[in-house]
């Protein structure tokens, strides 16, 4: 079975990156792995900076709700969150989520 998953970030100048990340590798460390502009993965994934925050433009399936602690660091992003904003350090890379695009919110 494949160990990895492609995802792609949209990025905020209209690049994208598109990438093979391992399996249970969170969504923040591939980003950071792979110099996408505008993650940055401050806290290093324990839900205390929001730096890591991505638009989720298209699942394969749809992820698991966000917990009460992400939906509350939610607040704190820099760009606006929006309605489908999650914070990338908490999305586990999982073989349902090859092809996942995300989107990196402009400031
Ligand atoms: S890396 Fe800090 S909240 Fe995600």
């Amino acid at each position: 079975m494949k160990q990895t998953i492609t995802v792609t970030w949209l990025c905020a100048d209209g690049a994208s990156v598109t990438a093979e990340v391992p399996l249970g590798h969170s969504l923040m460390e591939a980003a950071v792995a792979h110099n996408v502009p505008g993650v940055i993965g401050d806290c290093g994934g324990a839900l205390a900076c929001a730096t890591c925050h991505v638009v989720v433009e298209s699942a394969p399936i749809p992820l698991p709700m966000p917990s009460a602690t992400e939906g509350e660091m939610l607040e704190f992003t820099e760009a606006p969150a929006e309605p489908s904003s999650r914070l990338s350090c908490q999305i586990k890379a999982v073989p349902e989520l090859n092809g996942l695009i995300l989107r990196v919110p402009g400031p």
